[in-house]
Protein backbone atom coordinates (compact mmCIF):
# COMPACT_ATOMS: atom_id res chain seq x y z
CA UNK A 1 0.00 0.00 0.00
CA UNK A 2 1.47 3.35 -0.61
CA UNK A 3 2.54 6.01 2.27
CA UNK A 4 0.40 9.04 2.23
CA UNK A 5 2.26 11.44 -0.37
CA UNK A 6 3.36 14.69 2.35
CA UNK A 7 1.57 17.87 1.40
CA UNK A 8 4.12 19.42 0.05
CA UNK A 9 4.73 16.75 -2.56
CA UNK A 10 1.40 15.90 -3.92
CA UNK A 11 1.37 19.39 -5.81
CA UNK A 12 4.16 17.47 -8.00
CA UNK A 13 3.17 15.30 -11.38
CA UNK A 14 5.99 15.30 -13.24
CA UNK A 15 9.80 13.88 -11.79
CA UNK A 16 12.85 14.25 -14.27
CA UNK A 17 15.88 12.12 -12.84
CA UNK A 18 19.75 11.90 -14.40
CA UNK A 19 21.23 8.70 -13.53
CA UNK A 20 17.73 6.84 -12.34
CA UNK A 21 19.60 3.32 -13.60
CA UNK A 22 21.25 2.56 -10.45
CA UNK A 23 22.12 3.46 -7.43
CA UNK A 24 20.77 6.49 -5.21
CA UNK A 25 18.86 7.35 -8.39
CA UNK A 26 17.15 3.81 -8.51
CA UNK A 27 16.35 4.10 -4.71
CA UNK A 28 14.69 7.60 -5.40
CA UNK A 29 12.23 6.93 -8.34
CA UNK A 30 11.34 3.10 -6.47
CA UNK A 31 10.66 5.66 -3.35
CA UNK A 32 8.72 8.58 -5.64
CA UNK A 33 6.65 5.80 -7.18
CA UNK A 34 5.82 4.01 -4.09
CA UNK A 35 4.74 7.37 -2.65
CA UNK A 36 1.91 7.82 -5.04
CA UNK A 37 1.04 6.31 -8.56
CA UNK A 38 0.09 9.75 -9.83
CA UNK A 39 3.73 10.87 -10.10
CA UNK A 40 5.18 9.96 -14.11
CA UNK A 41 9.01 9.55 -14.28
CA UNK A 42 11.59 10.68 -17.10
CA UNK A 43 14.82 9.08 -16.56
CA UNK A 44 18.13 10.19 -18.39
CA UNK A 45 20.88 7.55 -18.51
CA UNK A 46 22.97 5.59 -20.79
CA UNK A 47 21.32 2.38 -19.65
CA UNK A 48 17.24 2.01 -19.11
CA UNK A 49 16.19 2.24 -15.53
CA UNK A 50 15.76 -1.49 -14.46
CA UNK A 51 13.07 -1.38 -11.94
CA UNK A 52 9.78 -2.28 -13.68
CA UNK A 53 7.60 0.62 -13.46
CA UNK A 54 3.16 0.50 -14.38
CA UNK A 55 3.16 1.00 -17.97
CA UNK A 56 3.43 4.99 -18.88
CA UNK A 57 4.57 5.84 -15.77
CA UNK A 58 8.12 6.25 -17.01
CA UNK A 59 9.96 6.93 -20.03
CA UNK A 60 13.62 6.27 -20.02
CA UNK A 61 15.46 8.34 -22.87
CA UNK A 62 19.19 7.20 -23.49
CA UNK A 63 21.63 10.09 -22.68
CA UNK A 64 24.92 10.53 -22.35
CA UNK A 65 25.91 13.18 -20.46
CA UNK A 66 29.35 13.89 -21.56
CA UNK A 67 28.25 14.26 -24.84
CA UNK A 68 26.35 17.75 -26.13
CA UNK A 69 25.07 15.85 -29.05
CA UNK A 70 23.39 13.44 -26.98
CA UNK A 71 21.86 15.62 -24.88
CA UNK A 72 21.15 17.78 -26.64
CA UNK A 73 18.57 14.93 -28.31
CA UNK A 74 17.78 13.94 -24.90
CA UNK A 75 16.63 17.45 -24.25
CA UNK A 76 14.27 17.67 -27.35
CA UNK A 77 12.18 14.54 -26.03
CA UNK A 78 12.10 15.44 -22.68
CA UNK A 79 10.71 18.34 -23.53
CA UNK A 80 8.04 16.55 -25.63
CA UNK A 81 7.26 14.07 -22.42
CA UNK A 82 6.80 17.37 -20.17
CA UNK A 83 4.35 19.00 -22.35
CA UNK A 84 2.45 15.70 -23.50
CA UNK A 85 2.47 14.73 -19.04
CA UNK A 86 1.66 17.86 -17.91
CA UNK A 87 -1.30 17.60 -15.43
CA UNK A 88 -1.43 21.58 -13.95
CA UNK A 89 1.12 20.17 -11.93
CA UNK A 90 4.78 21.21 -10.48
CA UNK A 91 8.19 19.44 -11.98
CA UNK A 92 10.83 18.09 -10.20
CA UNK A 93 14.39 17.73 -11.52
CA UNK A 94 16.47 15.39 -9.63
CA UNK A 95 20.26 15.86 -11.10
CA UNK A 96 22.25 12.64 -9.94
CA UNK A 97 24.16 11.38 -12.68
CA UNK A 98 27.65 10.99 -11.79
CA UNK A 99 31.07 9.24 -11.41
CA UNK A 100 34.43 9.35 -9.63
CA UNK A 101 37.82 8.16 -9.79
CA UNK A 102 40.66 6.75 -7.58
CA UNK A 103 43.56 7.70 -8.42
CA UNK A 104 47.15 10.24 -8.83
CA UNK A 105 45.39 12.86 -11.21
CA UNK A 106 45.54 12.79 -13.91
CA UNK A 107 45.28 9.22 -13.67
CA UNK A 108 43.17 7.25 -15.48
CA UNK A 109 43.40 10.01 -17.82
CA UNK A 110 43.02 13.67 -18.32
CA UNK A 111 40.19 12.80 -20.75
CA UNK A 112 38.47 10.94 -17.99
CA UNK A 113 38.83 13.00 -15.37
CA UNK A 114 37.39 16.13 -18.46
CA UNK A 115 34.04 13.74 -18.62
CA UNK A 116 33.83 13.11 -15.01
CA UNK A 117 33.80 17.65 -14.99
CA UNK A 118 31.07 16.94 -18.14
CA UNK A 119 29.14 14.98 -16.34
CA UNK A 120 28.84 16.12 -12.96
CA UNK A 121 29.12 20.33 -13.21
CA UNK A 122 27.99 20.64 -16.85
CA UNK A 123 25.14 17.59 -16.48
CA UNK A 124 23.58 19.39 -13.52
CA UNK A 125 24.08 23.26 -15.07
CA UNK A 126 22.55 22.07 -18.80
CA UNK A 127 19.87 20.29 -17.34
CA UNK A 128 18.64 22.79 -14.83
CA UNK A 129 19.44 25.68 -17.47
CA UNK A 130 17.80 24.03 -20.20
CA UNK A 131 14.49 23.46 -18.12
CA UNK A 132 14.63 26.50 -16.29
CA UNK A 133 11.72 28.05 -17.76
CA UNK A 134 9.36 24.95 -17.17
CA UNK A 135 10.44 24.63 -13.32
CA UNK A 136 9.81 28.41 -12.90
CA UNK A 137 6.32 28.25 -14.56
CA UNK A 138 5.40 25.33 -12.59
CA UNK A 139 7.10 26.75 -9.40
CA UNK A 140 8.92 23.32 -9.29
CA UNK A 141 11.89 22.13 -7.64
CA UNK A 142 15.61 21.53 -8.15
CA UNK A 143 17.26 18.39 -6.05
CA UNK A 144 20.92 17.91 -7.14
CA UNK A 145 22.74 15.18 -5.25
CA UNK A 146 26.08 16.59 -4.33
CA UNK A 147 28.68 14.41 -1.43
CA UNK A 148 30.24 14.91 1.61
CA UNK A 149 33.33 15.03 -0.60
CA UNK A 150 31.41 18.78 -1.40
CA UNK A 151 32.73 20.11 2.22
CA UNK A 152 36.86 19.89 1.83
CA UNK A 153 39.13 18.83 -0.93
CA UNK A 154 39.61 15.11 -1.58
CA UNK A 155 43.12 14.20 -2.92
CA UNK A 156 43.20 10.73 -4.92
CA UNK A 157 39.52 11.75 -5.81
CA UNK A 158 40.82 15.09 -6.49
CA UNK A 159 38.49 16.59 -10.09
CA UNK A 160 35.50 14.20 -8.20
CA UNK A 161 35.62 16.42 -4.89
CA UNK A 162 35.97 19.61 -7.00
CA UNK A 163 32.82 18.77 -9.32
CA UNK A 164 30.96 18.34 -5.60
CA UNK A 165 31.90 21.52 -4.30
CA UNK A 166 30.51 23.31 -7.28
CA UNK A 167 27.44 21.62 -6.71
CA UNK A 168 26.80 22.26 -3.12
CA UNK A 169 27.96 26.16 -3.92
CA UNK A 170 26.18 26.57 -6.71
CA UNK A 171 23.26 24.80 -5.75
CA UNK A 172 22.76 27.00 -2.90
CA UNK A 173 23.54 30.01 -5.19
CA UNK A 174 20.75 29.21 -6.93
CA UNK A 175 18.22 28.44 -4.37
CA UNK A 176 18.18 31.79 -3.29
CA UNK A 177 18.18 33.44 -6.89
CA UNK A 178 14.95 31.28 -7.66
CA UNK A 179 13.07 31.80 -4.02
CA UNK A 180 11.31 34.53 -5.50
CA UNK A 181 10.19 32.52 -8.79
CA UNK A 182 9.00 29.87 -5.78
CA UNK A 183 11.20 27.21 -7.04
CA UNK A 184 12.79 25.02 -4.18
CA UNK A 185 16.55 23.96 -4.69
CA UNK A 186 17.78 21.20 -2.34
CA UNK A 187 21.47 20.28 -2.17
CA UNK A 188 21.62 16.57 -1.14
CA UNK A 189 25.17 15.40 0.60
CA UNK A 190 25.40 11.50 0.39
CA UNK A 191 28.55 10.14 2.60
CA UNK A 192 29.58 6.81 1.23
CA UNK A 193 26.62 5.20 -0.01
CA UNK A 194 26.32 1.40 -1.02
CA UNK A 195 25.74 1.35 -5.22
CA UNK A 196 27.79 0.98 -7.92
CA UNK A 197 29.76 4.01 -7.70
CA UNK A 198 32.98 2.82 -5.12
CA UNK A 199 33.78 -0.25 -8.09
CA UNK A 200 33.08 2.19 -11.00
CA UNK A 201 35.25 4.60 -9.24
CA UNK A 202 38.24 2.55 -9.04
CA UNK A 203 38.23 1.53 -5.43
CA UNK A 204 38.77 -2.18 -4.59
CA UNK A 205 35.90 -1.73 -1.34
CA UNK A 206 33.55 0.26 -0.80
CA UNK A 207 34.63 2.37 2.41
CA UNK A 208 31.27 2.05 4.05
CA UNK A 209 32.77 1.38 7.97
CA UNK A 210 32.69 3.75 10.64
CA UNK A 211 29.10 4.82 11.18
CA UNK A 212 29.30 6.88 8.07
CA UNK A 213 28.09 4.44 5.48
CA UNK A 214 23.82 3.84 4.27
CA UNK A 215 22.43 2.36 1.47
CA UNK A 216 20.66 4.34 -1.50
CA UNK A 217 17.69 3.46 0.46
CA UNK A 218 18.34 5.68 3.44
CA UNK A 219 19.73 7.85 1.43
CA UNK A 220 16.73 8.45 -0.95
CA UNK A 221 14.64 8.68 1.80
CA UNK A 222 16.42 11.36 3.73
CA UNK A 223 16.69 13.50 0.04
CA UNK A 224 12.43 12.83 -0.25
CA UNK A 225 11.91 14.32 3.66
CA UNK A 226 14.36 17.05 3.09
CA UNK A 227 12.42 18.22 0.10
CA UNK A 228 9.06 17.72 1.63
CA UNK A 229 10.22 19.89 4.12
CA UNK A 230 11.50 22.90 2.06
CA UNK A 231 15.19 22.44 2.87
CA UNK A 232 17.93 23.59 1.00
CA UNK A 233 21.06 21.53 1.90
CA UNK A 234 21.01 17.98 3.64
CA UNK A 235 23.90 15.94 4.85
CA UNK A 236 22.70 12.74 4.91
CA UNK A 237 23.34 10.87 8.11
CA UNK A 238 24.70 11.71 11.53
CA UNK A 239 28.31 10.58 11.41
CA UNK A 240 28.37 12.13 8.00
CA UNK A 241 27.11 15.57 9.42
CA UNK A 242 28.90 15.46 12.60
CA UNK A 243 32.25 15.33 10.06
CA UNK A 244 31.02 18.00 7.66
CA UNK A 245 30.82 19.82 10.85
CA UNK A 246 34.37 19.30 12.00
CA UNK A 247 35.85 19.59 8.50
CA UNK A 248 34.57 22.85 8.35
CA UNK A 249 36.01 24.40 11.44
CA UNK A 250 39.72 23.39 10.77
CA UNK A 251 41.73 25.32 8.38
CA UNK A 252 41.72 23.44 4.54
CA UNK A 253 45.15 22.56 4.65
CA UNK A 254 45.20 20.69 7.42
CA UNK A 255 41.76 18.96 6.30
CA UNK A 256 43.21 17.92 2.99
CA UNK A 257 46.40 17.06 4.65
CA UNK A 258 44.06 14.42 6.74
CA UNK A 259 41.68 13.69 3.90
CA UNK A 260 44.84 12.47 2.10
CA UNK A 261 46.36 9.96 4.69
CA UNK A 262 42.98 8.73 5.03
CA UNK A 263 42.78 8.43 1.02
CA UNK A 264 46.22 7.15 0.92
CA UNK A 265 45.16 3.87 2.46
CA UNK A 266 41.92 3.30 0.01
CA UNK A 267 44.27 1.27 -2.40
CA UNK A 268 43.10 0.72 -6.04
CA UNK A 269 42.81 -2.89 -6.92
CA UNK A 270 44.86 -2.16 -10.56
CA UNK A 271 47.85 -1.13 -8.25
CA UNK A 272 47.54 -4.22 -5.58
CA UNK A 273 47.84 -6.95 -8.46
CA UNK A 274 50.96 -4.51 -10.58
N1 LIG B 1 27.80 6.13 -3.67
C1 LIG B 1 28.35 7.07 -2.95
O1 LIG B 1 29.12 6.79 -1.99
C2 LIG B 1 28.03 8.51 -3.21
C3 LIG B 1 28.31 9.44 -2.18
C4 LIG B 1 28.01 10.78 -2.40
C5 LIG B 1 27.45 11.18 -3.58
N2 LIG B 1 27.19 10.27 -4.57
C6 LIG B 1 26.61 10.76 -5.83
O2 LIG B 1 25.36 10.14 -6.02
C7 LIG B 1 25.03 10.16 -7.41
C8 LIG B 1 24.55 8.76 -7.81
O3 LIG B 1 25.62 7.84 -7.69
P1 LIG B 1 25.43 6.37 -7.12
O4 LIG B 1 26.15 6.28 -5.84
O5 LIG B 1 24.01 6.00 -7.16
O6 LIG B 1 26.30 5.54 -8.16
P2 LIG B 1 25.87 4.59 -9.39
O7 LIG B 1 25.04 3.48 -8.91
O8 LIG B 1 27.14 4.31 -10.09
O9 LIG B 1 24.95 5.55 -10.28
C9 LIG B 1 25.48 6.55 -11.09
C10 LIG B 1 24.42 6.98 -12.09
O10 LIG B 1 24.98 8.02 -12.91
C11 LIG B 1 24.69 7.71 -14.25
N3 LIG B 1 25.74 8.19 -15.15
C12 LIG B 1 27.08 7.94 -15.05
N4 LIG B 1 27.70 8.44 -16.13
C13 LIG B 1 26.74 9.00 -16.92
C14 LIG B 1 26.75 9.63 -18.18
N5 LIG B 1 27.89 9.78 -18.89
N6 LIG B 1 25.58 10.07 -18.69
C15 LIG B 1 24.43 9.91 -18.01
N7 LIG B 1 24.35 9.31 -16.82
C16 LIG B 1 25.50 8.84 -16.28
C17 LIG B 1 24.63 6.19 -14.32
O11 LIG B 1 23.77 5.80 -15.40
P3 LIG B 1 24.30 5.02 -16.73
O12 LIG B 1 25.50 4.23 -16.34
O13 LIG B 1 23.12 4.20 -17.12
O14 LIG B 1 24.59 6.12 -17.69
C18 LIG B 1 24.00 5.82 -12.98
O15 LIG B 1 22.61 5.76 -13.07
C19 LIG B 1 26.30 10.61 -8.13
O16 LIG B 1 26.19 11.96 -8.49
C20 LIG B 1 27.39 10.40 -7.09
O17 LIG B 1 28.48 11.28 -7.30
C21 LIG B 1 27.46 8.94 -4.39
Amino acid sequence: MNKPVPHSLSSFDRIVITGGSSGIGAALLQQFQNLSPDFRFCNLSRSPVKDSFPEGHILSIPCDLADKESRQKALVRCREWLKAEDRGGKILLINNSGFGGYGEFPSPSTDRNLSMIEVNVAGPVWMTGALAEELKSSKGAVMSIASTASFQPTPYLSTYGATKAFVLHWSLGLSQEWKRDGVQVLCVCPGPTETAFFKEAGFKEAPLKGGSGQTAEEVAKIAINSLAKGKTLVTCGVVNKLVAAGAGRLPLTWVTWIAASIMRRLRLERFQNS
